[in-house]
């Protein structure tokens, strides 16, 4: 595994700087919680998972100072991006850690206790995405096509990736995977760090601009649409990158399975259906441009919701670190937590 977006090194946090993706490779040190906020709201970390665990890094950061600053920066984090809930789920785990400890416990203590925290979301995401990929590569047959959609990879999370995660242990049980990537319109995790990803590890991936997906289904041939998640709502509808639910309808279309990758996290019981899931609405410049090429007129005006919501209807299987699960997602959702809680 070549790809490490995030690195505890000497105090700081390290991040691999997803936003220079692919032409310059370099890394980003954040010092303080403000720092680490402002990474994830810029995308320099970027995917549900990884954005979960550099802010449990950013909450270690700020316990230099003691518990009020830790407070102060769990609400400073949790304004960065409101769609992907694993980063609330991490938060939630640094202040539930927080409430258990003794009181009166000096700064270095804290920060010592809150680090291992933070390294153990890190290093069991690691072995959530080896999981994933070991339940979800059965779904895949031996020499196969897959199409994925933003980058759901090694970059997204704390290495090997949800929907790239599949890919890999795909490759990795012998079979042959040829994979399309959307390029991801309008940011392009797809082009730049998917294509990126899977080149360094010499997999067979194409780029694909989105408007393409329905073409290549037709006429390349796609035997399946895995992509990652951002939040599964209750009932099983699911927030992704913004493109998703239209390759899910061409999905049903072509009669090609799709299939979400998502770790336990990404699951919200909380949020019943995906009308409740908040969708981030980011800057209309990353639509009117792309890395300060201005492409369309000055003065027009732009949409740009980060996600969408794929109806649970359109989705042939969920695969988590627990196993792969299909409708009714509501009872089966339930009974996957309810499975591990005895
Ligand atoms: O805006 P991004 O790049 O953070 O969006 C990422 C996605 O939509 C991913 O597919 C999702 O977070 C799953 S990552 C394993």
């Amino acid at each position: 595994m070549k790809v490490n977006p995030i690195e505890w090194n000497a105090g700081e946090l390290v991040l691999l700087d997803q936003r220079l993706l692919p032409g310059v490779v370099s890394r980003l040190s954040c010092r303080d919680v403000e720092e680490v906020a402002r990474a994830i709201e810029g995308l320099a970390v970027r995917g549900a998972p990884a954005i979960g665990i550099a802010a449990a890094y950013g909450v270690v950061l700020a316990s230099r100072e003691g518990i009020p600053a830790v407070k102060k920066a769990i609400s400073r984090l949790s304004v960065t991006r409101p769609t992907a809930v694993n980063l609330f789920w991490a938060l939630r785990r640094m202040e539930s850690l927080v409430a258990s400890l003794p009181p009166g416990m000096g700064p270095e203590s804290l920060q010592k206790a809150l680090l291992e925290e933070a390294a153990t979301i890190h290093r069991e995401d690691m072995e959530i995405n080896l999981a994933i990929g070991a339940h979800g590569q059965g779904l895949l047959p031996p020499s196969c096509t897959v199409l994925t959609h933003c980058n759901a990879g090694a970059l997204a999370t704390g290495g090997y990736g949800t929907a790239l995660g599949i890919i890999r242990a795909a490759r990795e049980a012998g079979k042959q995977v040829r994979v399309l990537a959307d390029e991801t319109r309008p940011v392009l995790q797809g082009a730049r760090l998917t294509a990126w990803e899977l080149l360094s590890e010499e997999f067979d991936v194409t780029v694909l601009c989105d408007s393409m997906a329905g073409s290549a289904m037709k006429r390349l041939g796609v035997d399946a649409v895995i992509t990652g998640a951002d939040r599964v709502a209750a009932n099983g509808d699911t927030a992704n990158k913004i493109g998703t639910y239209p390759l899910a309808i061409l999905a049903r279309y072509h009669h090609i399975p799709f299939y979400i990758a998502a770790p336990m996290s990404t699951i919200d019981l909380s949020t019943p259906t995906g009308r409740d899931i908040p969708i981030e609405e980011r800057p209309p410049e990353e639509v009117l441009g792309f890395q300060g090429l201005r492409s369309a007129p000055d003065g027009v005006k732009a949409w740009n919701p980060a996600f969408d919501v794929t109806p649970a209807d359109l989705i042939s299987a969920i695969v988590t670190e627990r196993g792969i699960i299909r409708a009714p997602y509501a009872d089966n959702l339930r009974r996957l937590f309810e499975q591990h809680d005895h």
